[in-house]
């Protein structure tokens, strides 16, 4: 296993879209423990590979309190069920280091993934997944938390990060 490199805002890098994951092989494993080991040494709590500079996508989450709950979603798509039902979550990025921002999101979504062997799930979450499997599929589509900002507040942002 290794520790990988975080890409930081405004780093174009994190702008690449993924391409979907089409071999479920050791090098895939090996993708994975890695964005693990890198995501609980840095205190996150879901990492994209995108944020890894692997523009491929798989996302890694561990939502448990004791950081013992590993989970790896391959491919992951959603649809929003209720654009209605709205949930607002003060969010955080290891991209965007130092900054928390309230950010309103859908919480009623249809979830579909593959796992590491490639088999198929599905699943209608709530709650801190809700929000946090959208925050990293926006990785992979090239979207940053920051997006949601106004203009003026994603500027002081980039202000602060080049600095
Ligand atoms: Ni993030």
């Amino acid at each position: 296993m290794a520790k990988l490199k975080v890409l930081t805002f405004p780093d174009p890098r994190l702008r690449k879209v993924a391409v979907p994951v089409k071999k479920f092989d050791k090098s895939l494993e090996n993708i994975t423990s890695d964005m693990l080991e890198t995501m609980y040494a840095e205190g996150g709590i879901g990492l994209a590979a995108t944020q890894v500079d692997i523009h491929e996508r798989i996302i890694v989450m561990d939502l448990s309190e004791e950081q013992n709950d590993p989970k790896i979603f391959i491919n992951p798509e959603y649809k929003i069920l209720n654009d209605k039902s709205l949930l607002s979550f003060s969010e955080g990025c290891l991209s965007v280091p130092g900054v928390n921002e309230e950010i309103t999101r859908p919480d009623s979504i249809y979830l579909s993934w593959q796992d590491i062997k490639g088999n198929f799930h599905e699943a209608e979450p709530s709650g801190l997944l809700t929000v946090c499997i959208q925050h990293e599929i926006d990785h992979l589509e090239g979207k940053l938390m920051v997006d949601y900002l106004s203009p003026l507040k994603r500027g002081r942002i980039r202000k602060k990060a080049s600095k």
